[in-house]
């Protein structure tokens, strides 16, 4: 055992150097087994049936004949499903009906959910599912969004809806150069590789469910509220989760294998179809965002006006959050932001990668690209001559702040300062070239969470905490914070996550996952340590320590706290066919400590990646006539492959946050901020043409 002194700062000896994937062999040789393929005795299969209309109620279920095909166990209906409790306050703050499936007999969007028939196997269940006849009332639907909607409101969300300071029509028409314009973003969907899977079960009194989630704690929380049960009384495994990206919360399945294993006590798996996920997983409004920014000849913004309206369900009240990103981004005297919502006959969105953020950075970047044009200024000295002393809206002071760094370092290795600012001169045989940059900025937060860390007699070290690993390696950084509060190397620290039992901890969203973790793994950490260090022996049973972080991130100063970026993109442009191609993207992220160089670099590109996605590809059509989508499926939603993505590369500058014990910000989300806008501007930059309207489509650029 190494002799330690209590109290020592972390010594990063393992944090910030580059691990492969602790479990990554497991999971390449298929030995890491995921929520719908762990093995159980006496093991049913769900199978759920959905609505075929997109607004009405149910007239009547044919289940008899369903009854009597082979292998079928049961059909769960809204007749004869167990009840559940809709009016709690979760982690939410607000009751969300969308999960609460079988309690009435209304449609409120194709795609619904309206049976869940169980059998011996998945193909007798499937088979049985789709011969299911539903009888329908139905009713006129309203699934369109775009132009005018009468109905739609003001919606806070998670903050206030609107903000407001400065007469901005005044400080608008006192401005030398103005920039007036309307952007667009379609309904876009995760889509994780794991589709959603849960098993669940009756063991020994305690409902168990081994399930494909980004925090098992927030499920059990979920489930104890809908089902009335105790949270003790409930344990949720999720050891490993193949991606989540906002998408993996409690949702339809869960609730019905649940109600399933109930009434038939066997254990029950529902595991979503890629079809099923474009209605019942969640997925990121459309957006129409108009942006209005005043500026004085150089460029000094004196008005800024960022108003976003998304959409939700009838259902529940979901904010797509747009016009946020402005709150922190820039400061002009009169600042105006405003996210509104419509309800419409769909499904309920959700949480997708840096939401709000994602399409809000797109517009409000675009159009800091426009000014930049008018003002005859370079968008990275527009940029600069914007940066704000201090929150916009909120007035506090940043807990850092190293944009300016990112632009300057990115200009660097992008090769800026050659560029031409002249659009549509650049030819290389058929293609326009041109490029484009934007800012990035993510919220930097944590959450309370607990950990233990347990001493062996061996000298080696077991860490739990209930952190969700949905493909991002927070188990390995994880590993390496431990190893590193231990004083030990970071093979002798084995860490257990996705395991609601080892107590309550922050999900994996937000971006918030490994910092607020790694949190409370370095308090036990260093508490165990403190302990050992007092002589003491350790039993068979080792010394165990556990921590909970509620305190200190309670005493943390208000303070206004984000990740920021600067993102690079050069394309090639198709006059001929309208192709864009993609030929370099660079980000440059000041996003905290960065613990694993590796699976970070893996972050920002997953994200870099997802812009290009988001910029030229990635559009769910929605039919007005049926309610439904056009080619919900991975043919039909077109995501950036590998034949789409150019030699791109993502680093970082040094920018520990000094409020956090490992110095860790997050970086889940920012890397898909601004990473649509950077590509937009290099197409404007190539053609000429501004192109306000995702996805970059080639009919769009002809
Ligand atoms: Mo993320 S959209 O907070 O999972």
């Amino acid at each position: 055992m190494t002799t330690v002194t209590p109290g020592a700062p972390l010594r990063t000896t393992s944090v910030g150097t580059a691990h492969t994937r602790i479990e990554g062999r497991d999971k390449v040789t298929g030995a890491a087994r995921y929520a719908g393929e762990v093995p159980f005795a006496d093991l049913a299969y769900g199978w759920l049936v959905l609505s075929t209309v997109a607004r009405g109620r149910i007239r009547a279920l044919d289940t008899e004949p369903v009854l009597a095909m082979p292998g079928v166990l049961a059909v769960l209906d809204h007749r004869n499903a167990p009840r559940v409790e809709t009016g709690y306050t979760g982690l939410l703050g607000k009751p969300d009906p969308t999960c609460a499936v079988f309690q009435h007999d209304r449609v409120p969007h194709l795609g619904w959910p309206v049976a869940l028939v169980v059998a011996e196997t998945s193909e007798q269940a499937r088979e049985a599912a789709e011969a299911l006849v539903v009888h329908y009332e139905q009713e006129p639907h309203d699934v369109g969004f775009g132009g005018e909607h009468p109905d739609a409101y003001p919606a806070d969300g998670f903050m206030p809806a609107v903000t407001e300071k400065g007469d901005l029509d005044a400080a608008l028409a006192s401005s030398a150069v103005v920039v007036d314009a309307e952007y667009t973003t379609p309904e876009e969907h995760h889509n994780p590789m794991e589709p959603h899977a849960t098993t669940a079960r009756w063991d020994g009194g305690r409902l168990e469910l081994i399930d494909s989630n980004q925090g098992a704690t927030w499920v059990v929380g979920e489930l104890a509220n809908l089902f009335s049960l105790d949270p003790a009384s409930i344990r949720v495994r999720s050891e490993h989760v193949g991606g989540g990206f906002g998408s993996k919360g409690v949702r339809a399945h869960q609730v019905a294998a649940v109600m399933a294993t109930t009434v038939l006590q066997r254990p029950v798996r529902v595991v979503l179809t890629r079809r099923q996920m474009f209605s019942l997983a969640g997925y990121r409004s459309p957006t129409s965002q108009r942006v209005r920014l005043g500026a004085d000849a150089d460029g000094r913004l004196r008005a800024l006006e960022h108003r976003s309206l998304s959409l939700s369900s009838t259902v529940y009240e979901f904010i797509e959050p747009s016009a946020a990103v402005a709150r922190v981004m820039y400061d002009a005297e009169a600042h105006h932001t405003a996210n509104r919502i419509v309800r419409l006959d769909v499904p309920t969105p959700t949480w997708m990668r840096a939401p709000g953020e994602a399409p809000g950075s797109f517009a409000l970047e675009a159009a800091l690209d426009e000014l930049a044009e008018k003002c005859g200024l370079d968008p990275i000295e527009l940029r600069l001559r914007n940066e704000p002393d201090k929150g916009p809206v909120s007035g506090l002071p940043f807990a850092g702040r190293n944009l300016p760094a990112c632009f300057r370092e990115g200009a660097r290795r992008f090769g800026w300062a050659d560029r031409d600012p002249r659009p549509g001169v650049r030819r290389d045989g058929r293609w326009l070239l041109g490029t484009g940059t934007a800012a990035a900025s993510f919220h930097a937060g944590a959450a309370p969470s607990t950990a233990t860390a347990t001493a062996h007699p061996d000298g080696t070290f077991t860490v739990r905490i209930s952190a969700a690993d949905i493909g991002t390696g927070a188990r390995t950084a994880l590993t390496l914070v431990a190893a590193d509060a231990l004083q030990v190397p970071p093979d002798r620290v084995q860490v257990r996550i996705g395991d609601s039992d080892f107590g309550p901890a922050m999900i994996a969203g937000g971006s918030m996952g490994t910092r607020s973790w790694s949190w409370a793994v370095q308090i036990a950490a260093g508490e165990l340590l403190e302990r050992l260090a007092l002589g003491a022996d350790i039993p068979p049973e080792g010394i165990t320590v556990r921590s909970d972080t509620a305190a200190a991130i309670g005493a943390l100063t208000p303070a206004e706290r984000h990740s920021f970026g600067a993102q690079f993109a050069e394309v090639a442009v198709d006059v001929a066919t309208g192709e864009v191609r993609v030929r370099r993207m660079l980000g440059i992220f000041a996003a905290g400590r960065i613990v694993n160089p590796l699976t970070a670099r893996g972050q920002f590109l997953g994200g870099m990646i997802w812009g290009i996605s988001m910029a030229l590809h990635e559009e769910a059509v929605r039919d007005r006539a049926s309610g439904g989508h056009v080619g919900a499926d991975l043919a039909g939603y077109h995501v950036a492959t590998h034949a789409d993505v150019p030699r791109i590369e993502a680093d970082w500058i040094d920018d520990p946050d000094p409020a956090d014990p490992v110095g860790i910000k997050g970086i889940g989300e920012i890397g898909i901020v601004g990473a649509a806008a950077a590509l937009a501007n290099a197409v404007w930059h190539a053609t000429g043409v501004r192109h306000r309207s995702l996805p970059i489509r080639p009919d769009r650029v002809l």
